[in-house]
Formats: C-alpha cells, sequence, structure tokens
C-alpha cells in the first residue's frame, strides 16, 4: 500500500518543498494548507500522488476541524511532519485570547498530536517536528508566554518554538513502545517567507535572505526523518547531526508544566 505522508504549511516554503519529495519517494502526500486555491497550486507542481486538505491551525477550534479533515482524508498516516509555522511581527491573540504563534507553533502539533493519536497508533506513524535552532534564544514563561505578556517580535519565535521542542521528548515517552516516533529537527537557515515583515527590519531581512539556504536544502533534513525507519525517537537535530538539547529545553519541570497548560488550554484530558 502506498504510504501517506501529511505535511502541515505544505503549500509553500520548506513544507511545499518536503511535499515534492516525499511524493516524488512513493508517497501519498496530504497538503495541509490555509488557502484552498494556494494549496491546489502546490498539489499541481508536486510529481507524485498529493491531495489538499485545507485548514487552519491558528485556534482550538480550527485545529479540530482540520484534525477531522484529515482523519477523512487519511486511511493511515505513516509520517506526519508538523512545518506549519509563523515568526510574528505583531502582538495578536487568536479566538482563544491565545498569542497566535503561541497557538500556531505549539498549541496546535500538540492537539494535532492528540486528535491523531488513534490513527497514529494503527499505523506506526513516524512524526517529524519541524523545530528552529533559535529556540536556545526562548525564555519560555508559564504565566505568561501563553497570552503574549512577554510578546517580543523577535523572541516570541524562539520562546513558542521552545514550548513546541520541549514536548518533543514526552511525546516520545508517551508513544514509547507503541510503534509511533517523533523527533523534531532544525532545518537550516532557509529562504523562505518565515518573519516577512514590513519596515526597515522587513528590508534588511529581505537582504539577508538572498544569501539563505534554499527551501529543498531545508527539506532534505526533514525527510531524512520522514523516511528512518531506525525507530530512533525523542530526539533533536541541527540538520543532520544529533545533538543534545540546550539546557533551556531539558527543564523538565517546565516541560510538564506546558504540556498540562496545553492541555488544558486545547481541552485534551
Ligand atoms: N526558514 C528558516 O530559516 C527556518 C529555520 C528554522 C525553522 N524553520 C521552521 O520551518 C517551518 C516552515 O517555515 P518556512 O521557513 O517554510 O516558512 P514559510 O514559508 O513562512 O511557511 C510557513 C508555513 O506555515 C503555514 N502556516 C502559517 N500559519 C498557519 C496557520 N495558522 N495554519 C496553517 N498553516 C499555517 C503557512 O501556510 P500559508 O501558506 O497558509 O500561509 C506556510 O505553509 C516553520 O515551522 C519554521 O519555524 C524555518
Amino acid at each position: 500500500m502506498t504510504p501517506t505522508a501529511v505535511v502541515t504549511g505544505g503549500a509553500r516554503g520548506i513544507g511545499y518543498a518536503v511535499a515534492a519529495s516525499l511524493a516524488g519517494q512513493g508517497h501519498r502526500v496530504v497538503l495541509l494548507a490555509r488557502d484552498r486555491a494556494r494549496g491546489e497550486a502546490a498539489r499541481a507542481s508536486i510529481p507524485g500522488e498529493a491531495v489538499v486538505v485545507t485548514g487552519d491551525l491558528s485556534g482550538t477550534r480550527q485545529v479540530r476541524a482540520a484534525a477531522e479533515a484529515l482523519l477523512a482524508a487519511c486511511p493511515r498516516i505513516d509520517v506526519l511532519v508538523h512545518n506549519a509555522g509563523i515568526w510574528p511581527s505583531r502582538f495578536e491573540v487568536n479566538s482563544d485570547g491565545v498569542e497566535r504563534a503561541f497557538a500556531v507553533n505549539h498549541l496546535a502539533p500538540f492537539l494535532l498530536n492528540h486528535l491523531l493519536e488513534r490513527r497514529m497508533l494503527e499505523s506506526g506513524t513516524r512524526v517529524v517536528q519541524v523545530s528552529a535552532g533559535l529556540y536556545v534564544k526562548g525564555r519560555a514563561d508559564i504565566d505568561r508566554t501563553a497570552v503574549g505578556l512577554d510578546f517580543h517580535p523577535i523572541r516570541t519565535y524562539a520562546d513558542t518554538k521552545l514550548c513546541n521542542l520541549m514536548m518533543t521528548p514526552l511525546f516520545a515517552k508517551r508513544w514509547e513502545d507503541a510503534g509511533v516516533t517523533i523527533n523534531a529537527v532544525h532545518p537550516g537557515v532557509i529562504r523562505t517567507g518565515l518573519g516577512d515583515r514590513g519596515g526597515l527590519i522587513g528590508l534588511a531581512l529581505k537582504g539577508v535572505k538572498r544569501f539563505w539556504d534554499t527551501p529543498e536544502n531545508g527539506a532534505r533534513p526533514v525527510v531524512r526523518l520522514a523516511l528512518d525507519t531506525s525507530g530512533v525517537t525523542g530526539r533533536y537535530f541541527e540538520i543532520d547531526e544529533e545533538t543534545p538539547l540546550a539546557p533551556v529545553a531539558r527543564d523538565a519541570v517546565l516541560a510538564q508544566q506546558f504540556w498540562k497548560q496545553a492541555a488544558v488550554l486545547v481541552q485534551v484530558a
């Protein structure tokens, strides 16, 4: 049977390159995209079997709807790539009152892992979390980060990626012996739309990005993990190199606090 790979944010950037690569290597690829037209345009240029599921990952209700749609489109899920992510330039809360990057970067993969869990346990899914090396600059504050009281247009990205990364060892533990693996990977510094913004910072970023690596190269380590059947789980990779988590992400008490907080916010047991 053709293996199925779900890629969130699969219509552009690294996610698109991941989807194209996995399709080219014999997967049926399911692109989760916010915009149907953009998703279909991406699908049309993917070399192989691909379908588009529309869904937004910015709030609990929307993630639940996206999960329903994914379950309907995927009788099995062999690979799940949590790729969708944002680097917000301004403070915004979603309809749950949660800061937007916290919702997309941290709560959405957390909730999807729960909502797709039964299908993943049946399928023996390999989950790949697209992380960011900038997590080391993160300062996750259990009382402030979720609601954006500590919002900062540069640092919030790192804070929310840190929250998300701290969940990887906990999901690995939850699924150990159940045949589902999860690993996180920093894909490199890649020329995509991430963090695009106006003003002087935006202009400077645009200039600097010309020297960054291609989405195809960013996709490569993600795809490598997606295809890795060795059973390795709970690890973090800087591109291809397995790297111990920095102390900031190894605070087990804080990780448990963020897990419990996420469970309350998205209403899972
Ligand atoms: N680029 C880098 O240098 C770099 C470095 C480290 C880590 N990363 C990580 O790589 C991942 C992909 O980023 P990228 O660089 O490819 O950036 P990108 O080109 O901006 O792509 C971001 C993707 O996330 C999706 N997305 C954003 N908000 C969403 C939402 N509310 N619901 C559903 N999808 C949403 C976007 O979908 P739409 O098309 O609908 O907007 C898009 O497909 C992110 O997790 C990022 O943190 C990137």
